[in-house]
C-alpha cells in the first residue's frame, strides 16, 4: 500500500489540484451559482460539499495543471483532458458543476460533472474515465473517512444520483452513497459490508428505479445485508425532490416505513396479479425464484419460504421443491448439454 501510495502520488496531486481549480471557478460564476441555488445549495453548502465548476473554456484546466509542472501524460491518463485528431489538448469537463469522488481513504479519485445548461444535447452527467486510481465499479460516491459515518449510524442509504446523495446529506443524513452512474456492483457491496450490514435502498421513484432496486437487492442479498427499500408514494422523481418538497420530518417518516426487500418484491410482483388465481400463483412463484436462489443462509431461506407459503397458500414443501430442484436441475442439464426446461408448456406447443 505504501509503495502504491508513492507510485500514484502525482495522480492524486493532479486530481486534488484540479479540484482546487474547479472550486475556485465556481466562486464567481453566476450561472453555476444560480444553478446550484435552484437546486437548494447556497454558497455555504457549495463550500461544505466542495462542489466546483468546470469553465466553458477550451483548455483552462489543462493550462493550469501544466503550469504546475504535472506530467501531460498523467493528466491525459486521468481523463481530465483529451487530445483531438489535430493533436490539440482540450478540457474534458466544460460548463458542468463538479462533484469530487473520494475513495474511503479520503483521496480524490475522479469527478462527476452535471451540465448546467437546460437545453442541450450533451449528456446530463459525465464521469471521470477509469484510471490507475479510479475504477468506477469499485467506488461509491459519498463514502469518505473509511465509512466512519456509516459505522456510527449503523446503516447506509444507497441512492441513484449525485444530487440525491448531496441533498440528503445537506439535510443531515450523512450515510448516503451512490454507485457512480453504473449499476450497483458486487465490489461495491463488498466495500459497504466493511462498514455495516444494514442498508436502505432509496432509488428513484420510477420504473427504472424499481427495476434497479431488484437488481441491487439480489447483489446485496448475496452479501447477507439486511435490506430495506424506500417506498415513495408521493408524486416526486427521486429522494432529492422529495426532501426539497416535503422536508426532513416527512423523509424520516418515510425512511422508517421502508419495507423489507421481500415485501418490496411481493408488492412489485403482485402488482398486476390476482393471487387468488392458480395461474397468477404460478407466475408469482416463478418471479420469486431469483430471490430464493440467492440465500447465503438456510434459516433465512426457510423463514421466507414459510412467509410466502402463508401468503399465497401453497404448501412449503412444494415451494421448497420449486426453489431447490430447478437450480440443480438446470445446472445438471446444462452440463450434459441436454437442457429441457421443466414445465415449459409455452415453448413446446405449436399452435
Ligand atoms: P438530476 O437531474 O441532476 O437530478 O440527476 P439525477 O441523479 O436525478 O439523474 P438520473 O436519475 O437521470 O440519473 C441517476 C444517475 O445516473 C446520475 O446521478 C448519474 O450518476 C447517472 N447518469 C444520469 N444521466 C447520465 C448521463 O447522461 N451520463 C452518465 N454517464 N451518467 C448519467
Ligand atoms: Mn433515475
Ligand atoms: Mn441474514
Ligand atoms: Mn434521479
Ligand atoms: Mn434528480
Amino acid at each position: 500500500y505504501e509503495i502504491n501510495q508513492d507510485k500514484y502520488k502525482e495522480y492524486y496531486e493532479i486530481l486534488s489540484d484540479a479540484h482546487e481549480f474547479f472550486k475556485n471557478s465556481i466562486k464567481n460564476d453566476e450561472k453555476a451559482l444560480k444553478y446550484m441555488e435552484e437546486r437548494g445549495f447556497l454558497p455555504k453548502d457549495i463550500k461544505k460539499f466542495e462542489i466546483g465548476f468546470s469553465l466553458n473554456e477550451r483548455d483552462e484546466l489543462f493550462k493550469y495543471l501544466i503550469k504546475k509542472n504535472f506530467s501531460e501524460k498523467k493528466i491525459l491518463e486521468l481523463g481530465l483532458v483529451k487530445r483531438n485528431e489535430s493533436g490539440a489538448v482540450y478540457d474534458t469537463f466544460r460548463n458542468r458543476v463538479m462533484f469530487p469522488i473520494y475513495n474511503p481513504q479520503n483521496k480524490i479519485v475522479g469527478f462527476g460533472g452535471r451540465i448546467i445548461e437546460k437545453e442541450t444535447d450533451l449528456p446530463k452527467y459525465l464521469n471521470s474515465a477509469d484510471s490507475v486510481v479510479f475504477k468506477k465499479g469499485k467506488e461509491l460516491f459519498g463514502l469518505k473517512n473509511r465509512g466512519e459515518a456509516i459505522k456510527r449510524k449503523g446503516f447506509a442509504i444507497l441512492m441513484e444520483g449525485y444530487l440525491d446523495v448531496l441533498t440528503v446529506k445537506r439535510y443531515g443524513f450523512e450515510t448516503a452513497v451512490a454507485s457512480l452512474g453504473t449499476a450497483f456492483t458486487e465490489e461495491q457491496a463488498s466495500l459497504l459490508k466493511r462498514y455495516t450490514k444494514n442498508i436502505i435502498i432509496a432509488y428513484d421513484n420510477d420504473e427504472a428505479g424499481k427495476n434497479a432496486i431488484i437488481r441491487a437487492g439480489y447483489i446485496l442479498k448475496k452479501f447477507d445485508f439486511e435490506i430495506k427499500c424506500l417506498k415513495i408514494t408521493e408524486n416526486v422523481k427521486d429522494p432529492d425532490e422529495f426532501l426539497r418538497k416535503y422536508g426532513k420530518k416527512k423523509f424520516v417518516e418515510t425512511l422508517k416505513k421502508s419495507v423489507d426487500f421481500y415485501n418490496f418484491l411481493f408488492l412489485e410482483f403482485t402488482k398486476n396479479l390476482n393471487i387468488e388465481e392458480i395461474t397468477s400463483k404460478r407466475i408469482l412463484v416463478k418471479k420469486f425464484k431469483p430471490f430464493f436462489e440467492t440465500f447465503e443462509n438456510e434459516l433465512d431461506k426457510e423463514l421466507y419460504i414459510q412467509k410466502l407459503s402463508h401468503e399465497i397458500g401453497i404448501e412449503e414443501k412444494y415451494l421448497r421443491q420449486e426453489f431447490e430442484s430447478e437450480k440443480s436441475y438446470t445446472k445438471k442439464d446444462k452440463s450434459n448439454n441436454n437442457y429441457i426446461k421443466k414445465n415449459s408448456f409455452d415453448s413446446k406447443v405449436q399452435y
